[in-house]
């Protein structure tokens, strides 16, 4: 497969063509940024590790039912995918209250949830991807139909129980998560974008300890440290 001109360039991955036209190559960033891109970093290898860790979810993921738009991992940070039209709602996954559902709505940090919570914002960088309801998606054109909005929904809910069972079994909790779904040329909503603790929060089992961006938001350090130790939990056999 032949790597041709650059199409995308995002805070995480570059997207790049391919000779075939249904396939795109995406590239894996050592840029780490935070709060709207304020705060931004690099941390070598980290690329390398979100392919990996990513790589082995959504084949998890497969195995599962879910619906992804890999093929296979080329190299470290590389991956070849099936293009794409990526939906702008950004399905934010929630078992723990932390980060800015917190902030927003007084919910102490760490309160276990009744129930998973699903939330939409949209993927707008200039607005701050803001949070946004059912009635605004349709408003803006982002699905075609509620029942777009529901299975959304419904394989955010999937996921999350597929992966949260796989970490616990692996003593890390997974607190909360975003997905990023598109739609292939046949119209089937795939699981696109990554899942890794760029786009995680996992929280150790015992000691609560954060083991994702965070450790680079909040500057507590260790970041590839941490990013290899998820790794490390996720190819262990249970
Ligand atoms: P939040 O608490 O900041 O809303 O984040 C919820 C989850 O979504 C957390 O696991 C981090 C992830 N996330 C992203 O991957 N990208 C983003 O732009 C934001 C705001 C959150
Ligand atoms: N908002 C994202 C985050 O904090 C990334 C960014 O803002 O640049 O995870």
């Amino acid at each position: 497969m032949e790597k041709r001109e650059l199409i995308y360039e995002g805070k995480g991955k570059k997207l790049f063509k391919t000779d075939d036209e249904n396939r795109l190559i995406a590239v894996f960033k050592d840029d780490l940024t935070a709060f709207n891109a304020e705060k931004r970093g690099n941390e070598d290898g980290k690329g390398a590790l979100n392919c990996k860790i990513s790589n082995q979810l959504f084949r998890l993921l497969e195995e599962n039912g879910i619906q992804t738009h890999l093929i296979k991992t080329l190299n470290d940070t590389e991956q070849l995918i099936k293009k794409v039209n990526i939906i702008p709602i950004e399905v934010v996954v929630r078992n723990i209250a932390t980060g800015s559902l917190s902030k927003r709505l007084g919910i102490k940090d760490g309160t276990v949830l009744p129930f998973t919570l699903v939330e939409f914002y949209y993927k707008d960088d200039s607005l701050g991807d803001p949070l946004i309801n059912d009635e605004h998606c349709l408003l803006l054109d982002l699905v075609k139909s509620e029942s777009d909005l529901e299975e959304l929904k419904r394989l955010g809910r999937e996921i999350n129980s597929i992966l949260k069972s796989f970490f616990a079994e692996r003593e890390l909790k997974l607190v909360d998560f975003k997905v990023e779904f598109g739609v292939d040329k046949d119209g089937n909503i795939l699981l696109s974008d990554e899942i890794s603790p760029d786009s995680c929060r996992f929280w150790d089992a015992t000691t609560n300890e954060k083991l994702d961006k965070d450790r680079f938001r909040q500057g507590l350090g260790n970041v590839k440290v941490a990013y290899e130790e998820v790794l490390k939990r996720i190819l262990t056999h249970k």
